[in-house]
């Protein structure tokens, strides 16, 4: 998730894109660049850093010119470096682009322009695009562009600029947000409308496979193959804060809302319709090396390791390897067993948990192979780790981990199925159920959001409370952890999460009348045993919400109220189960007055031990 802004008008373009993309730094902020077109060619400047570090080097060298583009990254191919920053050019420097997105056939068109000798200087997914227009290119960037778009497959929001055709700002979209500010003599492109609130609140909202042609008194709009769309101009009436939101009141519950893509763009490139294996670019497993291992640790802190406690359940399951799952702070003091015979998967968003980084280390220093499994590209478990799988979640602001969670989630069946091919213990049929109910997630999870409702009810009638208990059997008490901890850490409500079969062994003498119960039962082969343990709490006075499956009608003769999931396969139950689990910690603390995107003690990233 990076964002883009670009500019054509009578100003200086350079302060307007700095300005622009300031606004748009919580889209990413591992790198920053501009490409400005002046007296006929284009003069770039990016660098590593967050966007002050571009400003400094723009002070340093300052560049004139009133059309440009701009970017700031949040790396998904290629470490942040200089070098991998945006904007990218042909080898003329007769166009550059900045991308929004991921292209996903990238390595086939790259391989195909080497062979045509293009030189590739970056690791980047995006630098086939400018080689593919200048490829196309014989004096219509309009056509060329077009041309190109034609081959790529993926999600992109393209800012183009051309030296040769001065005149011209292009923006094209698919499956990533861009937006077009119309200004008076001058117009705007940009990821999301708070870049260009200072100059307009016109704007046109691209719809996918729309390209947008900009000079500085005009806006023309067409479909990628070049047939006229009349778009009718959105007026912007919200402030520049709510805008930064999307519109939303809280950082946390945009991010819940992002859930559905941040899936998609995971499994993107790696599980595919119709393709009867997972392909892992960045892990280089083999199946010898495979055969050589005997126990895998997962190893993480907090939401991530509620995720690991997935993991460890389905690799059990498909793949058949034995795994322990750590919490990071306790695995470097027990003295684990570790050799070469170990595989190690550690899981951190940040990739910078001072505990999480200690346990690869003490894992590598002991001979396991390590995978890393995380959010930053380039970050410090990514750069130690043997091989690194991406979450492709996007920059997560709020404190409360929602998307990164549900994109580890992804990672973890996408590690289960990649290593039960490789051992062979899943078949092509399993493979083929597994994969094509997971490509349907995405959609399942959009429909869930539209529940939210029944959700925020039963928050406004419980966020008095002070105590919680969330319960579950298998999965689903590993999914009721993390809903403990969501509630916790944001509504300050003490929140416990109990496998629902030890409820008898001591927990149920805290259940009294009116106490908040959060059942799950999406476990398929569990769910009568659920039934029995609602009833054990609703007999002793609890009000249970319960979270099932569509048609196990059942559950709501036992509960007070029932939120229905769409149908699934319950091993991959807990990527939509946690979302309502999410609103409700979320609704709780809005009704709480809390400071949700920052709750009181935590910080985003635990860096100190
Ligand atoms: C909870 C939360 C934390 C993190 C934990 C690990 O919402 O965000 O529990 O999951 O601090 O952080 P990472 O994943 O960055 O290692």
């Amino acid at each position: 998730m990076c964002g883009i802004v670009g500019y054509i008008g009578p100003k200086k373009a350079v302060p307007i894109l700095i300005e622009g993309l300031s606004k748009l730094e919580y889209r990413g902020y591992d790198s920053a660049g501009v490409a400005i077109v002046n007296n006929g060619k284009i003069e770039i400047e990016k660098c590593k850093g967050r966007l002050s570090a571009l400003e400094e080097r723009l002070k340093a060298n300052p560049i004139d010119g009133s059309l440009g583009i701009g970017h700031t990254r949040w790396a998904t191919h290629g470490e942040p470096s200089d070098v991998n920053s945006h904007p990218h050019s042909n080898k003329d420097f007769t166009i550059s682009v900045v991308h929004n997105g991921i292209i996903e056939n990238y390595l086939k068109l790259k391989e195909w322009l080497i062979s045509l000798g293009y030189e590739f200087k970056t690791e980047t997914d995006t630098e086939v695009v400018p080689h593919l227009i200048d490829y196309f290119y014989d004096g219509d960037i309009v056509k060329a562009t077009m041309q190109a778009v034609s081959k790529i497959e993926g999600s992109y929001a393209l800012g183009i600029v051309c030296s040769k055709e001065p005149d011209k700002l292009i923006a094209v979209r698919k499956d990533s947000p861009l937006i077009v500010g119309k200004g008076n003599g001058e117009n705007f492109i940009a990821s999301d409308i708070p870049a260009v609130l200072p100059y307009t609140r016109d704007v046109y909202l691209l719809d996918n496979r729309e390209m947008a042609v900009l000079t500085k008194d005009n806006v023309e709009i067409y479909t990628i193959e070049g047939l006229k769309v009349n778009k009718e101009v959105f007026h912007v009436t919200w402030d520049a804060a709510s805008a930064e939101k999307g519109g939303y009141e809280h950082f946390m519950i945009k991010e819940i809302h992002e859930q559905p893509k941040a899936i998609k763009d995971t499994m993107t490139s790696r599980l595919m319709p119709g393709v009867d294996e997972i392909k892992l670019d960045d892990i280089k497993l083999t199946k010898e090396d495979l055969q050589n291992i005997n126990k895998i640790y997962i190893v993480a802190c907090g939401t991530a390791y509620h995720a690991g406690m997935v993991g460890k359940y389905v690799i059990e399951r498909l793949a058949k390897v034995p795994v322990e799952v750590d919490v990071a702070s306790e695995f470097r003091y027990r003295n684990p067993l570790i050799n070469k015979n170990t595989l190690m998967i550690v899981i951190s968003q940040s990739g910078e948990t001072a505990d999480t980084l200690a346990a690869l280390r003490l894992g590598k220093e002991n001979g396991a192979r390590v995978i890393a499994v995380t959010n930053v590209v380039g970050s410090s478990v990514a750069r130690e780790a043997t091989d690194v799988l991406y979450t492709w979640a996007g920059p997560e602001i709020a404190v409360a981990s929602t998307k990164a969670y549900v994109t580890q989630l992804i990672a973890m069946y996408i590690i289960a199925l990649y290593l039960g091919r490789l051992n062979g213990n899943v078949s092509d049929e399993e493979f083929r159920l597994i994969r094509d109910e997971m490509l349907k997630l995405p959609e399942k999870a959009e429909h869930l959001l539209e529940q939210k409702e029944t959700i925020q009810k039963f928050a406004a009638m419980h966020y008095v409370h002070k105590d919680m208990f969330y319960i579950g059997r298998g999965l689903d008490f590993a999914v009721a952890l993390e809903g403990a901890l969501k509630i916790k850490e944001i509504s300050y409500i003490h929140a416990e999460a109990y496998a629902a079969g030890e409820l008898k062994h001591g927990p149920i003498a805290l259940i009294d009348k009116g106490v908040p119960v959060i059942a799950l039962a999406t476990q398929d082969e569990l769910f009568e045993k659920m039934l029995s343990n609602i009833k054990e709490v609703v007999a002793r006075g609890a009000h249970v919400i319960s979270f099932a499956f569509e048609g196990n009608d059942d559950i709501s003769k036992v509960s007070d109220a029932v939120v229905y999931l769409p149908k699934t396969l319950s091993i991959l139950a807990p990527v939509l189960s946690v979302i309502p689990l999410q609103l409700l910690a979320y609704y709780t603390a809005v009704e709480r007055g809390c400071d949700v995107d920052k709750p009181r003690n935590l910080a985003k990233s635990v860096t100190v031990e």
